[in-house]
């Protein structure tokens, strides 16, 4: 039988976090051009979306766009968020399905306003959901969100609302682009690298890594059941002992 497999053996983690990597060498390897991997990669981010919210994933975070994608050549960049637009609209009925409420983590002061329009319209008709947080990194960078953590801790120091000695790991958090998401438990890579990329610098800590040698394309229900099936054989201390 073909199809995902059910999870009576897979360990659903609570939070997940996923690094989509290796769009452009599929589209190489296909003999076709870089975007071609990116539009491939959308139907990669509909099953993993779907499954994870099957399988009972509180959150779960997708690195879309990164700070340093900016510096990618501009056609590349118009057509990654004409994609990013489409996804916003024809995906609708999908979040809706899966009970699926979408957020967005990252700086809006690039973004245009027609993506603005678009995210904004589909976190507000999401945010009545209680499945699944679907958390879009979109012109994230891991530095700058904690950058603009520290300028607003800064400020509210500077008017006297907050004093240094006050400032804890509970006041950096509560200041993140996402606060309210836990940490994630399992961070997923494709397409073999063994880096973080300025990806939630601050929330991966204690995260588990899984690395997939697919390119993100080719993500399917089997691999993100190898990465919990991984992800389940680990012990996890948290630098403690067991
Ligand atoms: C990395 O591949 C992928 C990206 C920079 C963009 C990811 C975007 C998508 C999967 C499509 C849009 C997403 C959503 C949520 C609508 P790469 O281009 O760096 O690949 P390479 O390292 O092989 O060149």
């Amino acid at each position: 039988m073909t199809g995902p497999r059910p999870n009576d053996d897979l360990v659903v983690p609570r939070s997940v976090a996923v690094i989509m990597d290796g769009n452009g060498r599929w589209a190489k390897r296909a003999g076709f051009e870089r975007i071609r991997g990116h539009e491939k990669g959308i139907d990669a981010v509909r099953t993993t979306v779907t499954e994870c919210a099957r399988l009972g994933v509180e959150a779960l975070v997708l690195y879309a766009f990164s700070e340093e994608n900016w510096q990618r050549p501009q056609r590349e960049i118009s057509l990654l968020f004409q994609l990013l637009k489409r996804f916003l609209v024809a995906e609708r009925d999908t979040l809706m399905q899966n009970r699926v409420r979408l957020l967005h983590a990252g700086r809006r002061a690039r973004l245009q306003p027609d993506v603005l329009a678009l995210l904004d319209e589909t976190i507000a008709l999401t945010a009545g959901n209680r499945g699944m947080a679907l958390s879009l990194a979109i012109s994230y960078g891991g530095r700058q969100e904690l950058v603009d953590a520290m300028q607003r801790i800064a400020a509210e120091v500077e008017a006297g609302r907050l004093s240094p000695a006050a400032v804890t790991e509970t006041t950096i958090r509560a200041h993140l682009y996402q606060p309210g998401l836990p940490d994630p438990d399992l961070l997923i890579r494709t397409a073999g690298e063994q880096r973080i990329s300025n990806f939630l610098l601050w929330q991966v800590s204690y995260a588990e890594i899984h690395v997939s040698d697919v390119c993100w394309p080719d993500f399917g229900a089997e691999q993100l059941h190898a990465a919990f099936r991984d992800y389940g054989r680990r012990v996890r201390k948290f630098g403690k002992v067991p």
